[in-house]
């Protein structure tokens, strides 16, 4: 197969890109997400894909859509963040753009691209967070992404990981993706910030805004960058629940390596250092096995759309041999 498209829908933008049998870019576009309709959405992931389909020869379009997946890779059974709710998103596009469209868990494509091109190309077995508004989970076991029974494996976001913790977008309390996402920054941040306490108000101030509601996570990232002890500690804090929690996911899946992926890994180091260091001390008989490598992903932004295309070339088990 020749060039195929792969389009990330996130909760506030959809990226599009024709990608070649290599995982490279070539055109790209984007579209602001509206998030809370359904039909809207369907409506702008037609066209950004309209626009890839005019100016180069596709054969088929991959989504990375932020919800649960169905194993036909075509419907949405359910979106926490989203307002997907058994959505036939595959079947819709397909319609329209009279191409075949495959659809994959936002996460798991961020994943195969990382696998396939990125920080996990030499290895055949690795697990790969996305930390955004949620926390997306991709496991790829001896060179195959794990999917489960039902298309839905890997919803690592949905750990528990605090007995009757955060009540979370899925319905149960205490997951994961409430203690070391996007969201969590920002919840976190602003409880800080109402606090009143003179290192979150430097904090506010570092980051332009006098209003704890205004702060958001790429600000925090900022502030922190800059040296911003309140904003710095409350990465250091993520990182922390990162690490603990891919401890636990290390028992499961024992991977060569770990990758983080997503909006938030923009932190880089400042989320790494401490998400590695609580990874190291929390991994079960810690001293009396292998340890995984651990780093960043390398294709940023770009392994949803990346992963995306090339899952759409592939069928989703591998053909008998
Ligand atoms: C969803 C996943 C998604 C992740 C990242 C989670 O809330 O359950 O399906 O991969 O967010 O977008
Ligand atoms: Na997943
Ligand atoms: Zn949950």
């Amino acid at each position: 197969m020749g060039l195929t498209i792969g389009i990330d829908v996130g909760g506030t933008k959809i990226a599009a890109g024709v990608v070649d049998a290599n995982g490279a870019i070539g055109a790209r576009t984007q579209r602001d997400t509206p998030a809370e309709s359904v039909d809207e959405t369907a409506a702008a992931i037609c066209d950004a894909a309209a626009e890839l389909i005019a100016g180069d020869a596709v054969e088929a379009v991959g989504i990375g859509a932020a919800g649960f997946v169905s194993s036909d890779r075509s419907t949405v059974l359910f979106a926490p963040n989203l307002a997907w709710r058994d959505e036939p998103l595959g079947a819709r596009l397909a319609e329209t753009l009279k191409i075949p469209v495959v659809v994959e868990n936002d996460a798991n494509a961020a994943a195969w691209g990382e696998f396939a091109f990125g920080a996990a190309k030499d290895v055949d077995h690795m697990v790969c967070i996305t930390v955004g508004t949620g926390i997306g989970g991709g496991v790829v076991i001896e060179g195959e992404l794990l999917r489960g029974a039902y298309g839905v494996a890997a919803e690592l976001g949905h750990m528990r990981v605090v007995p009757g913790g955060h009540r979370c977008g899925c319905g149960a309390r205490g997951c994961w993706e409430q203690y070391a996402s996007g969201r969590a920054l920002v919840r976190e941040g602003r409880a800080q910030a109402e606090s009143g306490s003179l290192a979150a108000a430097q904090m506010l101030s570092v980051c332009g805004i006098s209003d704890p509601a205004e702060l958001t996570g790429p600000m925090i990232t900022k502030a922190a960058t800059a040296g911003d002890p309140c904003a710095v500690e409350l990465l250091d804090d993520l990182g922390r629940w990162l690490g603990e929690g891919l401890a636990s996911i290390a028992t499961l899946f024992d991977p060569t390596t770990i990758v983080i992926s997503g909006g938030v890994s923009a932190a880089k180091d400042l989320l790494l250092k401490s998400a590695q260091v609580a990874f190291e001390k929390h991994l079960p008989a810690k001293a009396n096995r292998p340890h995984p490598s651990f780093g960043l992903a390398e294709l940023g932004t770009d392994a949803g759309i990346i992963g995306a295309a090339d899952l759409a070339r592939r069928p989703a088990t591998a053909a008998p041999a």
